[in-house]
C-alpha cells in the first residue's frame, strides 16, 4: 500500500518524498496521443472504461505515488445545464452575463453531478490496487466562475471582473452556488474511492488581495470546511497567485500547492516545520525545466528538493506539465526524488 502522499499531508516521516505531476494523464504521452487519435477528449472523458485507461497510463509508465483521475475542471458544470464544448480548451457559448442568468441555476443532487466520474474512480481504485494513493479533484469556485462568465479562457478575465463591480451580489451568489456544487462533487468522488481531492484555482491571481479576502476567500474557505467536514482530505493549487499566497496559507486544508512563481522555501519557513498539524506544501519545479531537458530537470529538481524540507513536501511540478515536455525530463524528475531518498538513508529527515 503506497502512503506516501497521505503520510505527507499528515506531516509524517516518510522513507521518500511522493511524487505527482499535474496534468500526468495527458497530451504529453504517446500512449494518450494514440488513444486521441480515435476519440475526442470529451469522448474519453465521458467512459469511464477510457477515461480509467487513460488516468492509468502514467502509473504505468513511472513510479508515481499518486493517480489523478481524467475529467476535466468544467465536468461537473453540465449538471448546472450548462454546456461546454473544447477548443482546445473550455468553452461556454452562452455565457452568464447577468443577476438572472446566475440565479436561474439549479444546484443538483450529488449523483447528478459527473457521474461519470465517480464510476471512473471506482474502476481505478480496483485497478489501482494500492499502487499510488488516487486524486480526485475539482474547480475552485472561482475558476470554474471565470469560464461561466466569460465564455473561455483569457489572460485577465475581464468580464468576471466588470460582474464583480456591476452586481458584488449576484457575483457572491454566483460564487455560492459553485461552491456548494463543488462540495457536493467532491464528497461524491471521495465515497467513490479518492483518497484525496485537489482544488484547482487555476485563475486565482486575477484580483487584488483586499477583493480575494472579501469576495472570494469565504467561498473557498466554506466548500473546503464542507470537505473537511465529510472527512475529505484537501489540497488546495493556487495557481499565478504569490501576491496571495499568506493568505492562502491559513485556509482550511491539508495542503497548499503553489505555482512555480512562489518560493515553497519561504513559505515553509514562514509556516514553520510540519509537525503532524499545519499544511504539507505541494510543487513546484517550472514545468520549463522539463522542457529544457533531462539535465536541467535533473539541476532544478535538485535545487527544490533543497530548498524545502522533506516532511510535509509533495513534489510536484508548479503547473500541469506542458504538451511537448520530454518523456525523458519526467524520468529524470522522478530518479531525482528516488535517488535522494537512496542518498539519505541513515541520515536523520
Ligand atoms: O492528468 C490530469 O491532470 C487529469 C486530467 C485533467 C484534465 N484537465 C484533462 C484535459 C485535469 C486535472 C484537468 C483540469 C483542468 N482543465 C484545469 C485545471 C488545471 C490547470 O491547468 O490549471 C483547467 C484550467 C482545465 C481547462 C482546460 N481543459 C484547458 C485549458 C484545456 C486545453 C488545454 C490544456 O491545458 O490541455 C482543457 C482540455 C484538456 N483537459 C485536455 C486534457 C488532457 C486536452 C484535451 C485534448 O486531448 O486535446
Amino acid at each position: 500500500m503506497n502512503d506516501l502522499l497521505l503520510r505527507a499531508l499528515r506531516g509524517e516521516d516518510n522513507p521518500r518524498r511522493p511524487l505527482w505531476i499535474m496534468r500526468q494523464a495527458g497530451r504529453y504521452l504517446p500512449e494518450y496521443r494514440d488513444l486521441r487519435k480515435q476519440h475526442r477528449f470529451e469522448e474519453l472523458c465521458a467512459s469511464p472504461e477510457l477515461a480509467a485507461e487513460v488516468t492509468l497510463m502514467p502509473i504505468e509508465r513511472f513510479d508515481l505515488d499518486a493517480a489523478i483521475i481524467f475529467a476535466d475542471l468544467m465536468s461537473p458544470v453540465a449538471a448546472l445545464g450548462i454546456d461546454v464544448r473544447f477548443d482546445p480548451g473550455p468553452v461556454i457559448d452562452k455565457p452568464l452575463r447577468s443577476a438572472a442568468a446566475v440565479r436561474a441555476l439549479n444546484l443538483p443532487d450529488a449523483e447528478e453531478i459527473a457521474p461519470e466520474v465517480p464510476a471512473t474512480l471506482r474502476l481505478v481504485k480496483a485497478r489501482l490496487a494500492g499502487r499510488a494513493a488516487l486524486i480526485g479533484f475539482c474547480g475552485a469556485p472561482l475558476s470554474i466562475a471565470a469560464y461561466l462568465v466569460q465564455g473561455r479562457g483569457q489572460k485577465d478575465f475581464t468580464a468576471l471582473r466588470a460582474l464583480l463591480r456591476e452586481d458584488p451580489v449576484a457575483f457572491g451568489e454566483l460564487l455560492d452556488t459553485l461552491a456548494q456544487l463543488a462540495a457536493r462533487y467532491g464528497i461524491e468522488q471521495h465515497r467513490a474511492g479518492a483518497d484525496v481531492l485537489q482544488i484547482f484555482d487555476s485563475w486565482a491571481g486575477i484580483f487584488s488581495l483586499d477583493d480575494w479576502e472579501r469576495h472570494i476567500k469565504p467561498h473557498v474557505s466554506a466548500l473546503l470546511d464542507e470537505l473537511g467536514r465529510a472527512g475529505v482530505p484537501r489540497i488546495f493549487f493556487a495557481n499565478g497567485a504569490p501576491h496571495l499566497s499568506r493568505s492562502h496559507a491559513n485556509l482550511p486544508c491539508e495542503g497548499l500547492a503553489l505555482c512555480w512563481r512562489s518560493s515553497l522555501g519561504n513559505l515553509r519557513h514562514l509556516l514553520g516545520p510540519h509537525t503532524g498539524s499545519g499544511m504539507a506544501l505541494q510543487g513546484n519545479l517550472d514545468p520549463a525545466y522539463l522542457l529544457a531537458g533531462p539535465e536541467a530537470t535533473v539541476r532544478g529538481t535538485r535545487e527544490l528538493l533543497a530548498s524545502v524540507p522533506r516532511r510535509g513536501h509533495i513534489v510536484n511540478l508548479g503547473h500541469g506539465i506542458s504538451p511537448e515536455a520530454p518523456i525523458e525530463s519526467v524520468q529524470a524528475m522522478i530518479d531525482t526524488v528516488q535517488a535522494e531518498a537512496q542518498e539519505s538513508v541513515g541520515s536523520p529527515a
